[in-house]
């Protein structure tokens, strides 16, 4: 895979993740993880399934109800381990969004594209401008056609599409940090990679972007440094090149075999 990669100085940390453990029971999900992903760049996440990625990015959204969770995760200066559901509300989709791998699973058949995006925004910022702000954010991931997409149902658009309106949900309100869990998993290799060039793309308006993927061919195409994760450890973290030419534990050496 080729997208481009062109270097960026990262400038200032946007995103503190400080011993963080989750416990679902006695299941330790996350045990002790130590991350931090600095303002404009991208930042990949790579493990096998069930090594935990999902539940840290759902951590850092305060999505996770049932489970025991100490540590701290810091945006900017707000710990948002520690903040009410009500100020999470207000943070989530405004300041930090997410990107599923699988879209088709979080729009709603029976709604329009255009008003699912739109009531995302109207829920932060109300209803003045809103329509400009999504047709604008649906030409910003490619769909020119905005209008016409807007009142579309999720049906009548193809999966890479509704992949691209589904970004532009988690843009349409100018999030600094995007998190995105297998966000090209289900899409054909072209489309990988225009995906993937997308988010790059944010980063050079500033914005930070978290990628949860298990293919190394996604962080070494787009990611600027990369944690590797197993069992709910961080086995080893560092610039994507740095990790993956002289990987440090066994472990990734065998996950970066297939390359
Ligand atoms: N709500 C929950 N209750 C109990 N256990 C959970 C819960 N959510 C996740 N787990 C467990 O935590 C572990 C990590 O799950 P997680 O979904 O974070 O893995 P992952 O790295 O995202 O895997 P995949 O690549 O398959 O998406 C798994 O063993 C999973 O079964
Ligand atoms: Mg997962």
């Amino acid at each position: 895979m080729t997208a481009s990669n062109l270097y960026l100085i990262p400038c200032g940390m946007i995103l503190k993740v400080e011993n963080l453990s989750v416990s679902f029971g006695n299941f330790k999900a996350l045990k002790d993880v130590n991350l931090e992903v600095q303002k404009g760049e991208v930042f990949c996440l790579m493990g096998e399934s069930g090594s935990g990625k999902s539940t840290l990015l759902y951590s850092i959204l305060g999505l996770i109800k049932n489970a025991n969770i100490t540590g701290s995760i810091k945006f900017k200066e707000l710990e948002l381990n520690k903040l009410p559901e009500e100020s999470l509300r207000r943070i989530r989709g405004a300041k930090i969004s997410i990107v599923f791998q699988e879209p088709s699973l979080y729009f709603d058949p029976l709604y329009k594209i255009g008003t699912q995006i739109e009531e995302t925004y109207i829920a932060h910022f109300g209803k003045s401008g809103a329509r400009e702000r999504v047709l604008k954010a649906l030409e910003r991931v490619g769909l020119q056609e905005s209008l016409k997409v807007f009142h579309s149902y999720p049906h009548q658009l193809s999966g890479g599409q509704r992949q691209r309106a589904f970004i532009a949900m988690a843009i349409v309100c100018d999030p600094e940090l995007i998190l995105a869990d297998e966000p090209t998993t289900a899409l054909d290799a072209t489309l990988q990679i225009k995906i993937l060039d997308l988010f790059k793309s944010f980063t050079f308006e500033g914005k930070s972007v978290l990628i949860v993927t298990h293919d190394p061919e996604v962080a070494l195409a787009v990611g600027d440094r990369v944690a590797i994760m197993k069992d709910g450890q961080i086995l080893e973290e560092g610039p994507v090149s740095k990790v993956f030419q002289n990987p440090k534990h066994p472990y990734t050496a065998e996950l970066l075999s297939a390359l």
